[in-house]
């Protein structure tokens, strides 16, 4: 900030030397006022002391005009004053400063104002500029009176010059002290306006740090004046906002650490529907980045009607409303929309608007309600058939026994199905609730593959089939749940048994990593048609219904193992081309 050139303190200066002078000239005003006045009426006292004299000198000479005239000028001679005596119709009788002859031509006196105040028996007083004499006179008149009779005024006058002389000599003494005590004045103010303007500085510029919000320094002030405590109020200001301001950033920081790792979007909204706030997941909702929203409404943002009707519905209401929205992008997603409306404390923001993705949610409900469908299904299947030859042995086959014995075994083997799809379903089940306990033990990969071929061999060999075993000696170990593990390998050995050719081949072999053990389950099998090899994992998939229900398959087997598979970190995939073969591999993290 740049300091003003002409400040207060120089202003202060220029004031009281400007009411120095004027204070000054009154004073000098005054004073000769009084002194002009008090010499005027010291003079006046003086010329009627003089006056009453004369008149008592001239009252018997009235009659000798000549002598009048001799001995008022005598009386007159060698001094400033000038004797005029007059008689009653104002002719001049005798004058000190005219001669005998020239009296006669001398105007009539009766008219001047002291003259005719004494002519009426008062005193007479006058000043006025003399022609005759060219200055400003002093002029007394008094009356001559023979008892009540005025014979005559006798009037004495004297420049009043001398007093102005007096003043003058009595000025230049004054005029010099007060040009001194003005220079002093301007000097010392100088120096007191200097130190004060410094001091100020000092404080603005400590000032203006803190505008930046530097709150480095502190202003140092000596004195004990009222500067001195302006700046310590100012320290202790300072030091007050300093905190108030570190506490308002933390509780900021705490509020925005909150927004940016919250799983909701969440925007603010002023009352115009003009964005304040976007957290990091409301701008990977909407794509659009929070540095960009400045100014921004809510509609330019999401570009979604609903969205926008939602909002205005909130605030008609003035209640939180909560509805669900479905936003289209690369990925379709199922949002719930809560509004909150703030009614008071917040002077900007008039709603919240929280948006919750419900996407898995909901594709969770959807694949559990196939679940049920599906398995309903299953289930009414075999279930069918039981009470179909039930009802046909009850109807009197039973009466027939080889036919009846057939229906019973043809029981007895749905019985069966309906178990394992009771199994399976179980297991299912258990494998999402067990999701966190899988990878309790260590366990051998080699050896529970070797178990699983013995638990084979007879159907290995009641097929015809050729196992390779490539799995290395030593042991491959892994974290994991033996039973599941061994699920594992028994669906996919089912598979490579049941979906392979007469006289084909089972090759077992591992793959082992520092990132874990990748176990392969190759047949020369039927294969999969390309079109579905994505989805066998999915639960109750079959390629060939008829032919896997035929084998006894649920469709659950590759399911099954897909989710342990998960459930350890893993996972399962598949290769095949149909008619050659498929090849199977389970990955386990080490
Ligand atoms: N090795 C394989 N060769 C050819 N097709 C296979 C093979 N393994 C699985 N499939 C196909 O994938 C489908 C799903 O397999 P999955 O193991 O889940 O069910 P399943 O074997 O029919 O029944 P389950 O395993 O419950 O007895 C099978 O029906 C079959 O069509
Ligand atoms: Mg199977």
């Amino acid at each position: 900030m740049e300091f003003p050139k002409f400040g207060f303190a120089k202003r202060l200066l220029v004031l009281y030397s400007i009411t120095f002078i004027l204070v000054l000239l009154v004073t000098d005003w005054t004073l000769s006022h009084f002194l002009q006045k008090r010499d005027l009426q010291e003079l006046q006292r003086s010329l009627t002391r003089q006056s009453v004299l004369i008149r008592e000198l001239a009252i018997p000479l009235l009659g000798d005009h000549k002598r009048l005239q001799k001995e008022i000028k005598t009386i007159a001679a060698g001094t400033d004053v000038r004797v005029t005596i007059v008689d009653p119709e104002g002719a001049v009788l005798a004058d000190s400063s005219e001669n005998l002859e020239q009296l006669s031509k001398m105007e009539n006196h009766a008219l001047r104002p002291e003259v005719a105040a004494a002519l009426k028996k008062e005193a007479g007083m006058s000043i006025r500029y003399s022609m005759t004499l060219e200055t400003r006179m002093l002029y007394i008149a008094v009356p001559i009176l023979e008892r009540v009779k005025v014979l005559g005024v006798v009037r004495t006058a004297m420049p009043i010059t001398r007093v102005d002389e007096i003043l003058a000599s009595v000025r230049r003494p004054i005029m010099f002290t007060a040009l001194l005590g003005i220079l002093i004045v301007l000097m010392a103010g100088m120096f007191f306006s200097n130190h004060l303007t410094k001091r100020i500085r000092r404080i603005t510029s400590v000032a203006e740090r803190y505008a930046r919000e530097d709150w480095s320094e502190k202003i140092l002030m000596d004195g004990r004046d009222e500067l001195k405590m302006l700046a310590d109020t100012m320290n202790q200001m300072a030091a007050t906002l300093r905190s108030r301001i570190k506490d308002l950033e933390s509780e900021k920081g705490k509020i925005s650490v909150i927004l940016n790792h919250m799983n909701e979007g969440v925007i603010a909204v002023d009352r115009h529907k003009q964005i304040v706030i976007m957290n990091p997941m409301a701008e990977k909702i909407f794509g659009y980045l929070a540095s960009d929203i400045h100014g921004k409404s809510l509609i330019e943002v999401t570009r979604h009607p609903q969205i926008e009707r939602i909002v205005d519905h909130a605030f008609k209401e003035q209640k939180t409303t909560s509805e669900e929205i479905q936003i289209s992008g690369e990925i379709r997603k199922t949002l719930r929309l809560s509004v909150v409306i703030l009614k008071e404390h917040a002077r900007d923001i008039q709603g919240i608007l929280v948006f919750h993705d419900m996407t898995e949610l909901r594709r969770l409900e959807n694949v559990r309600k196939e679940f049920v469908t599906h398995v309903s299904h299953e289930l009414r299947t075999p279930l069918t058939a039981i009470k179909g030859f039930v009802e046909t042995l009850l109807g009197g086959a039973f009466k027939d026994p080889p036919a009846g014995e057939r229906f019973l075994k043809i029981i007895a083997e749905e019985t069966d199905r309906l178990g394992r799809l009771v199994e399976d379903i179980l297991t299912i089940g258990e494998i999402e609730q067990k999701i966190d306990f899988m990878k309790k033990d260590r366990i051998d990969l080699a050896s529970e593959l070797s178990f699983v071929l013995e638990q084979f061999k007879g159907r290995v060999e009641k097929n015809k089939l050729i196992v390779e075993n490539r799995i290395p000696g030593k042991p491959l170990l892994v974290p994991g749940d033996k039973d599941k593990v061994h699920q594992v390998f028994v669906n996919l050995f089912d598979n490579a048994i049941k979906f392979n050719k007469p006289e084909g081949k089972i090759v077992l072999s591992a793959d082992q990593k520092p990132e874990g053990i990748t176990i392969t389950v190759e047949d020369t099998g039927i294969g999969i048609p390309e079109g579905t090899q994505g989805r066998i994992f999915e639960r109750f998939f079959r390629v060939d219904k008829a032919r896997s229900k035929e084998l006894g398959g649920t469709g659950l087997g590759l399911a099954i193992v897909k989710h342990i598979m998960e459930a350890h970190d893993g996972h399962a995939s598949c290769q095949s081309t149909p008619g050659q073969g498929s090849r199977f591999s389970v990955f386990f993290p080490a």
